[in-house]
């Protein structure tokens, strides 16, 4: 048996390390657990501020925040006012970038599983529209409905059927930034997809990325956020559930959508 390893935020209890210290609060590779060792101390990083909740470092400011502002700023090269759509918009991942892409100007819309999402990203997250893919016959005409002028950015967590849909309606020159694709992920056989001559006809930009390779970022990226979610002008929505007991759930949860953004689990109060 094996612990699960996550993200997870903690207070050094006791060190060997010369970086960390009796007290130092930190984030990084951890189990899910009340007591991990760490053996591996180049996957934590000290928290350099507290004036924000210490959660915020499994969101917003940990991997999924970094995840959207290299994927977003990087790998969508977006220009003022572009057309952005993103999938799974109300994960982790997908709430930041719709956000960041409106400090930009730019007309975003997000598909999310549920009505509550819908109206969470609609009116709590400021994203100039959104949709509940599960209630959509024909994805690529409701992307046509959102966007009658195309699409610059599709930011995708999703992969599957919304890529094939997303490149009957992307704009000449347009980027696709493949961050993830949760839809597959429980698939033996992952769907494939037909209309990648849209790439060559729109002459369009599709990226892989890999947010580990962007770790040595960290500094300038809270440099960047952390005065956008001192002033308000950055949300962050975390679904938190106590204790250990809840992880199993919690896991599951993701693959069926249960969780209303960034799930937290609290497993002692600081
Ligand atoms: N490239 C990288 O370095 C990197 C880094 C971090 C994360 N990622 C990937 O980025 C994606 C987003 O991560 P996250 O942390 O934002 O996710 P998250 O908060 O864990 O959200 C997961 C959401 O995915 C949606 N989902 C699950 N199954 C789906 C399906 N079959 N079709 C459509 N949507 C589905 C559900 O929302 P709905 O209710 O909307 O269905 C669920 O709430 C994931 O695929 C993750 O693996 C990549």
């Amino acid at each position: 048996m094996q612990v699960i390893t996550s993200y997870g935020v903690g207070r050094v209890l006791n060190s060997g390390h010369p970086g960390y210290k009796k007290g130092d609060l930190v984030w990084g590779t951890t189990g899910c657990e009340e007591y991990s060792l760490i053996t591996e101390p180049e996957t934590l990083f000290k928290i350099p501020d507290t004036d924000v909740p210490l959660s915020y470092y499994l969101g917003v400011l940990g991997m999924p925040g970094l995840t959207a502002y290299v994927g977003f700023y990087d790998f969508c090269a977006p220009k003022k006012g572009e057309n952005v759509f993103i999938s799974s918009a109300f994960g982790a991942v997908g709430q930041l970038v719709g956000q960041l892409a409106k400090l930009m100007r730019c007309y975003v819309v997000g598909s999310a599983g549920s009505k509550e999402k819908v109206d969470l990203l609609k009116n709590k997250l400021g994203f100039d529209d959104a949709f509940n893919y599960k209630e959509e016959k024909n994805l690529g005409e409701a992307l046509k409905r959102y966007f009658p002028e195309g699409i610059d950015i599709f930011f995708d967590n999703v992969g599957g059927k919304i890529i094939d849909a997303v490149l009957l309606n992307m704009r000449l020159h347009g980027r696709i930034a493949l961050c993830g694709m949760v839809s597959q992920y429980p698939l033996d056989d992952p769907e494939g997809i037909k209309n990648l001559m849209c790439i060559i006809y729109q002459r369009l930009r599709v990226e892989g990325f890999v947010v580990f390779d962007c770790f040595h970022l960290f500094p300038k990226f809270w440099d960047f956020m952390l005065p956008y979610i001192r002033e308000g002008k950055i949300a962050c929505v975390e679904d938190i559930a106590e204790g250990l007991d809840s992880c199993p759930a919690a896991l599951e949860g993701l693959f069926t959508g249960r969780n209303l953004g960034k799930k937290v689990i609290i497993v002692s109060q600081e």
